[in-house]
């Protein structure tokens, strides 16, 4: 591959801010510089007046994904080109042990699926069975496989959840073993309970799921989460916090140095549980879980980011269809059409993020560049055994590259997304920032409207210790 030169751009990582070139060479960064001289054999992109940041780290996707009786609509093929898109270069999605499995099978199996991966890819592992020979085939996973992260689910009785006694022994082994913790913190049992009730009295629409699952026992299972997590001396990362009473838990845990780190995700940034009272089935597009809640929680989460309380954004991507046809009902939010509890929980985002919290952050609250690059890329990274492969723009990492133009003002439409989904969530927004060409390993994957990647050209991305800043 021809040496490749970016040339006149504003380079912006977590801490830096200047105008330079970049000569990629074999997959790396060579040289940042002023004036580097560029052969003929080199290909030069002009990036003046645009931004040059890292490539975007998502760690946080749900692609071809077996949820209950439903599947999520990306396979890795679609949704890591929706994520290119997005100007993200490396995801980390979820492998999951099957019941009565080993997640050493569940890592197979993910493989398998993962083959068609455009961007770089690494695997955090769902625990849903903790024997002991699952607490020995985690060690094996962080030592061998390269899978440093694990989530466990204090939610979903009977699909995904697990008692205390299993999250409690699975953080130790995690402690341990120099692997971190993700934990759904929602109170399962109780949320079940408010669900059949809901039921019993007849109130089957979209609107119950978030009525169901209030704020107050997302805060609760993310207080014993941490409580369980320093007793096993781990350290613990809430994913998709939502809530004001969970961002509390975490500051206080923090204030007392407690690894405890946390990510939102921009659905909850953006939008309010006002979508629920959307006509008919539509409220159906906004069912994930945590549910979207006030706008005074929406506040405490911009505070949070600002004040270091929450570390990463990321996207939750966990795509279904609104509509049956063409992709059938497996894929389809109709599954819970007549009952609210049976709408596959989950909302595509993987190609918005970068826009929307530029957008929503730098230019309309005030939030640094260098902290946008730090939530969306730097952090991730660093959280989770990637760093400085990933997420910083320097001498000897991987030629991951977004140029961004900070001007551009366009309109968010489904139509011209890359997932497979057949909406999104923010359907009509304006948003000023827009992601123009991306470089994977110094590839360049997309230009414009164009794509140039392929599916396959993703590799795995064999992590080192997670839960270290
Ligand atoms: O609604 C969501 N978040 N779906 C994906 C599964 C999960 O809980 O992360
Ligand atoms: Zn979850
Ligand atoms: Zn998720």
């Amino acid at each position: 591959m021809a040496p490749v030169v970016i040339k006149n751009g504003r380079i912006i990582t977590a801490v830096d801010d200047y105008t330079a070139d970049i000569l990629m060479e074999e997959e790396r960064v060579q040289t940042i510089g002023r004036d580097i001289p560029v052969g003929a054999d080199v290909e030069v992109h002009d990036a003046a007046g645009l931004l040059v940041l890292p490539g975007v780290v998502d760690v946080h996707t749900h692609l071809d994904w077996e949820f209950g009786t439903a599947r999520s609509a990306d396979t890795f093929g679609t949704g890591t080109q929706a994520a290119a898109f997005g100007g993200t270069t490396t995801l980390v999605d979820f492998a999951d042990q099957k019941r009565g499995q080993s997640p050493l099978a569940g890592l197979e199996d993910w493989h398998q699926r993962a083959q068609s991966a455009s961007v770089d890819v690494g695997a955090h592992m769902i625990l849903t069975d903790v024997t002991d020979q699952t607490l020995e085939d985690m060690k094996t996973l962080i030592a061998r496989e390269g899978v440093s992260s694990f989530k466990l689910f204090m939610a979903y009785p009977g699909v995904l959840m697990v008692d205390d006694a299993s999250l409690f022994k699975a953080m130790r082994t995690a402690g341990s073993n120099g692997a971190m913790v993700c934990v759904h913190a929602e109170n399962g049992p109780v949320i079940q309970a408010l669900i059949e009730e809901a039921l019993s009295q007849g109130r089957t629409g979209p609107k119950y799921h978030m009525l169901t699952r209030p704020s107050l026992m997302e805060g609760e299972a993310t207080h014993r989460a941490i409580r369980i997590s320093e007793l096993a001396q781990t350290p613990l990362y809430i994913v998709h916090l939502s809530a004001q009473e969970a961002l509390e838990s975490v500051a206080e845990a923090r204030d007392r140095e407690i690894p405890v780190y946390a990510e939102t995700c921009p659905h909850y940034l953006f939008l309010t549980d006002e979508e629920y009272d959307r006509p008919g089935f539509e409220g159906a597009k906004y069912v994930m879980t945590p549910p979207l809640r006030t706008q005074a929680h929406q506040q405490e989460l911009w505070r949070g980011l600002r004040t270091d309380n929450l570390q990463v954004i990321s996207t939750d991507h966990c795509p279904f269809c609104f509509q049956e046809q063409p992709l059938g009902m497996k894929y389809s939010k109709r599954l819970g059409y007549e009952d609210f509890s049976k709408i596959p929980n989950g909302a595509p985002g993987v190609e918005t993020r970068l826009p929307l919290v530029f957008d929503g952050g730098v230019h309309q609250r005030g939030l640094s560049i260098n902290r946008f690059v730090e939530l969306t890329s730097t952090s991730p990274a660093k959280l989770f055994g990637l760093f400085p492969k990933k997420g910083t723009i320097a001498v000897g990492s991987d030629a991951d590259i977004v140029l961004f133009d900070p001007e551009e003002t366009w309109t968010i439409t489904a139509s011209e997304q890359h997932s497979r989904v057949d909406y999104t969530l923010f359907e009509g927004r304006s948003v000023t920032g827009r992601v123009k060409k991306v470089f994977l390993r110094g590839q360049l994957i997309v230009d414009g409207p164009e794509w140039r990647g392929r599916e396959g050209m993703g590799h795995f991305v064999s992590r080192g210790e997670s839960g270290k800043v």
